[in-house]
């Protein structure tokens, strides 16, 4: 195999180091972005007069020709090249002649491993954008369907207030809507081009890069040559979005496989993702939640990954950075099968509303509500606090509801209880009360969904606008 550096070698490399150092193997993957910068670094070459419009146009010609054979023919990206970089080169010089070699004039595989990836983050940072957005979209039309289904919400993995089913599944677009955020932030920081950066000092060919940005797409050419052919802060930035969408995904599927327990009862496991048991004829497992579950710790293993490999790392490109990529690539990967994956679920699991409402109405989930109404009456919170702690404890005793003692009763607790504190005790009662922004309340949550279905409007069409 014949390297692009071997003239100054007096011997080449041992063959088992050689093979070991390539990253063809897997940066192959960034073809579509290889050839694409490489077209519009031969128009720069060619504007610069280091290219005829003969030369630039059998160029741009070979490159295409590239694209269709690897498209075509999966022997074709059988090579020894050593990467991406040196195969495109090595192709082109087959298709055009050694005049091919000329697209190499003033630069620098350092300034277009980072262009390549720019543009390939870019374009993952799009897709997760639109997969967050059908993500989304299930989520909030799960949530329409629970109409005023209740549920109780947790806190210390103890029952603690009423909510609505909406109200809930609200709770997770909103970490995803934050998400979508995060990835919009972090496109703004991908979309920049370090082409024209040289090895690091920048080209020595006179090219002018903010044609060459407009031409890739980029909002605007790095502006520290050096910088930008050892950063790779976006894909760290991105790995981070990536774990944090994997962070609430887990969270998600954790409490999804929860209430799908025979304990808890508030989902029904559809057939359709879950798989069975070799050994035990009755069990339904929930393999796609728990999956979801553990591949958020593949994702953020690969953004320590990427923070270990550049801790420390002095400037300028070192090799070191060429495994930013398998991580990148696998954390792609595991999350779009994953997104995929957990949208399939939630829209054909069945949510058990019958038993979510019994699991609310038997625990207590008025108490709150029973303080509050003394507190209208004048009773400090904390002497409200204690008389219906004694008032639960009671209740526990017995066996019985909060609403269920008589009025006489209730008044040995708090003379102040009237009879219109048993209104105040339903469940109805006790969801309406929540009535602020971002509570519970139905109202409350009705607007909350048209809220929610506006901002899913907005990303939907910043998807388009950036496709
Ligand atoms: N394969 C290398 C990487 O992925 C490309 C840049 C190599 N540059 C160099 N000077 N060896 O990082």
């Amino acid at each position: 195999m014949k390297t692009m550096w071997e003239g100054r070698f007096a011997q080449s490399a041992d063959p088992t180091f050689y093979q070991w150092q390539r990253s063809f193997l897997y940066d192959r993957r960034l073809l579509g972005e290889e050839l694409a910068a490489s077209s519009a670094y031969a128009e720069a070459l060619a504007r610069a007069g280091v290219l005829t419009a003969a030369e630039h146009d059998a160029i741009l010609s070979g490159l295409a020709q590239i694209g269709e054979r690897a498209r075509s023919d999966p022997a074709y990206l059988e090579s020894d090249a050593e990467d991406i970089h040196h195969f495109v080169e090595l192709r082109l010089v087959e298709h055009v002649g050694k005049m091919g070699s000329k697209l190499h004039t003033g630069r620098s595989r350092n300034e277009q491993i980072a262009t390549d990836l720019r543009l390939f983050v870019r374009k993952q940072v799009d897709g997760f954008r639109r997969q967050l957005g059908e993500w989304n979209e299930a989520l909030l039309s799960r949530a329409e369907e629970l109409d005023d289904a209740v549920l109780p919400g947790y806190t210390h993995g103890q029952r603690a207030e009423v909510i609505l089913g909406a109200h809930w599944l609200l709770a997770y677009t909103e970490m995803f809507f934050r998400d979508a955020d995060r990835l919009a932030d972090c496109r703004r920081r991908t979309d920049v081009l370090p082409l024209g950066s040289g090895a690091l000092a920048g080209s020595y060919v006179p090219l002018d890069r903010d044609q060459l940005a407009r031409k890739l797409g980029f909002s605007a050419a790095s502006a520290n040559s050096l910088d930008a052919t050892s950063d790779r802060d976006f894909v760290l930035e991105f790995l981070f979005t990536l774990s944090s969408i994997g962070l609430h995904l887990s969270r998600w599927a954790h409490e999804a496989a929860l209430f799908a327990t025979t304990e808890f009862g508030f989902l029904d496991l559809p057939d359709a993702y879950a798989t069975g048991s070799s050994a035990l004829p009755q069990k339904k497992n929930p393999d796609a939640l728990e999956l979801i579950r553990a591949k958020a710790g593949r994702i953020f293993a690969a953004c320590t990954s990427l923070f270990i490999s550049l801790k420390a790392l002095p400037l300028g490109y070192s090799k070191d950075l060429q495994e930013d990529k398998e991580p990148l690539f696998d954390a792609c990967d595991t999350m779009t099968a994953a997104l995929k994956i957990a949208t399939g679920f939630l829209r054909t699991v069945r949510f058990n509303t019958e038993r979510m409402r019994q699991a609310a109405e038997a625990s207590f989930l008025n108490a709150a509500a029973a303080a509050a109404y003394l507190t209208r009456r004048g009773v400090p919170f904390r002497d409200a606090h204690d008389r219906v702690g004694r008032l639960v404890q009671h209740c526990l005793d017995r066996g019985i509801g909060l609403e269920d003692p008589t009025l006489e009763e209730l008044r040995r607790f708090s003379p102040e209880f009237g009879q219109d504190i048993y209104a105040h005790l339903s469940l109805d009662a006790v969801l309406a009360a929540h009535d602020v922004h971002g509570g519970t309340a139905p109202a409350r949550v009705k607007s909350a969904l048209a809220e929610a279905h506006a901002r899913l409007a907005q990303l939907k069409e910043n998807c388009n606008a950036a496709a």
